[in-house]
């Protein structure tokens, strides 16, 4: 019988994932995910990119100190400072790994690294060796392999084997393969580059053509031993391929691929969560695994089949990545102990008394106002009030009236760490005027560059959940509300977003690796 291989799984969203247009991550989330990630069992973290920037250092630093189970790797390209930095911020790891990358293609040789193949050859060669004087296990790419010549890219490779990588990585950057030629070009580095050795190849997929989790597979299904992926496929342009649905792929169809993960299945989707608030990137609706539709049967004859036999239609439990059905389970004559047992079955073990207080207020609060809350309006509340790095600003009440030929009108009371402040504003709508409000109040005036409304579980009676986006100079933060009433929600959302920016708890979004090439 052909034995089953173990596919390792490196988790990018902190590094590639980070790299999405308008996603700026602060040190308190980045180390949340990174814990979050250790949790669903990941086998390797990619931390992020210590040159980059000192935000980027320290987060690395932070998390490969104080996140324990997997490997915490650290990207650097062919120089010596990169190398240097990386195994610094790596220094307290239990299991550190240096990624080394460089290129591959003609055009990025000529236009991003401005070397011949020689001098990319030989570098690779020298920083490789130099990576491996700080650590055993260096992991050597270079992008764009799909789009370069194979016999540079062999050479490439077997230099970088020579030197010591213990992984070689094979980007698809530019998202340009299709599962065969992919799925090929895996097959021949196996045969013609490792033959046989015990280097572990990895495959790496950027979505651009839609195609980022087929060509992972097809890497798998040709020899690869690792699979970088992020969480619900963020990345840079259209994204990475995505971590829940590989995983789901060789779980569901073990029998098909003879390969297993060790992920923890039952953390994706609050993992999933986790990340599309913190990011302020909304998932689709349809997005496989962990899109709101993902479990839902619309039309009649699929309802008819799933409540005959839910094998009808469904090939997967949703309880297999941790999804709740959308039951009521808790209401405002519940108790302490019901909600904490409620918690405790939505994965909320570690909640401490201090944390558990605040929550059931909260939840009385709610509940008095819009009646039972589902499992997952549940969840959203406990990922709103949890966030460390939240309430720096308070709303003490916010009142507004608009309507048709009225002018719509808002006052705020919120309580800042130099008092209660108090502001009336008008405005072109009602979230307007109470975000002008609030600006007035907390004598801050970022911009807004995004305002989503959600209703968690879909009907008038649920509660709304408010996510804003806002910058000051180069800082960005993400700040999210969940209340009944969605304009409460929105001047939640704005002041945790706008407490951030002020308690120097925001951060900017990290230079991609080309604007580091250019020394920006
Ligand atoms: O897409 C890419 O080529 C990368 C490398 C740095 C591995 O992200
Ligand atoms: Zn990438």
């Amino acid at each position: 019988m052909e034995k089953e291989r173990h596919i390792r799984i490196f988790d990018t969203t902190l590094r590639d994932g980070e790299q999405s247009p308008g996603v700026a991550l602060s040190l308190d989330q980045k180390l949340e995910i990174a814990q979050a990630l250790a949790r669903l069992n990941v086998d390797i973290i990619e931390a992020g990119f210590p040159v980059s920037g000192p935000m980027e250092f320290e987060a690395v630093r932070r998390i490969a100190t104080e996140v324990k189970g997997p490997i915490i790797a650290a990207l650097a390209r062919t120089h010596t400072l990169d190398i240097d930095q990386a195994a610094k911020a790596l220094e307290k790891a239990e299991k550190p790994r240096i990624h080394v990358f460089t290129s591959a293609s003609k055009v990025h040789l000529q236009y991003m690294l401005r070397k011949t193949e020689e001098e990319v050859l030989e570098m690779a060669d020298r920083m490789v060796r130099y990576a491996r004087r700080y650590v055993d296990d260096v992991e050597f790419s270079a992008q764009d392999v799909m789009r370069a010549d194979w016999e540079f890219v062999k050479r490439l490779y077997e230099v970088a084997i020579e030197a010591g990588a213990t992984t070689i990585n094979i980007p698809d950057t530019t998202g340009y393969g299709t599962p065969q030629e992919y799925g090929a070009l895996i097959r021949r580095i196996r045969d013609e580059v490792v033959r046989g050795g015990d280097v572990i190849i990895s495959t790496h997929t950027h979505d651009d053509l839609g195609m980022a989790t087929a060509n992972a597979l097809a890497g798998v299904e040709n020899g690869a031993g690792q699979i970088e992926c992020t969480i619900n496929g963020i990345g840079e342009r259209a994204g990475n391929c995505a971590l829940e649905e590989v995983v789901m792929a060789l779980y569901v169809r073990r029998d098909w691929y003879k390969a297993y993960t060790q992920i923890n299945t039952r953390e994706i989707y609050r993992v999933s969560r986790l990340v599309e608030r913190y990011t302020g990137m909304p998932v689709p609706p349809n997005k496989a695994i962990v899109g709101d539709n993902a479990f839902a049967h619309e039309s009649g004859i699929h309802q008819d089949g799933v409540i005959k036999h839910r094998a009808t239609y469904e090939i997967m439990d949703a309880e297999l990545i941790g999804r709740r059905p959308a039951v009521l389970v808790l209401g405002k004559h519940s108790g302490r102990a019901a909600f904490k047992k409620a918690l405790e079955d939505l994965g909320y073990k570690d909640l401490s008394e201090e944390e558990l207080k605040k929550l059931f207020a909260r939840f009385k609060e709610i509940a008095e106002k819009k009646g039972p809350l589902s499992a997952e309006e549940l969840q959203a509340l406990v990922e709103s009030e949890r966030e460390p790095t939240s309430h720096f600003f308070q709303l003490e009440r916010v009142q507004f009236f608009s309507g048709s030929g009225l002018l719509p009108t808002a006052t705020v009371q919120v309580k800042t760490p130099d008092g209660e402040r108090l502001a009336t504003h008008t405005g072109d709508g009602p979230v307007d005027a109470v975000f002008k409000a609030i600006q007035e109040a907390i004598g801050l005036r970022p911009e807004l560059e995004l305002y989503r409304v959600e209703a968690i579980t879909g009907s008038t009676e649920a509660l709304g959940q408010v996510t804003v986006r806002l910058r000051l100079g180069e800082l960005q933060a993400v700040g999210v509300g969940v209340s009944p009433d969605i304009i409460e929600a929105s001047a939640l959302a704005f002041l945790d977003a706008a407490g951030k920016l002020a308690s120097g708890r925001a951060t900017r979004h990290p230079p991609s690796i080309e604007e580091v090439h250019r020394g920006v």
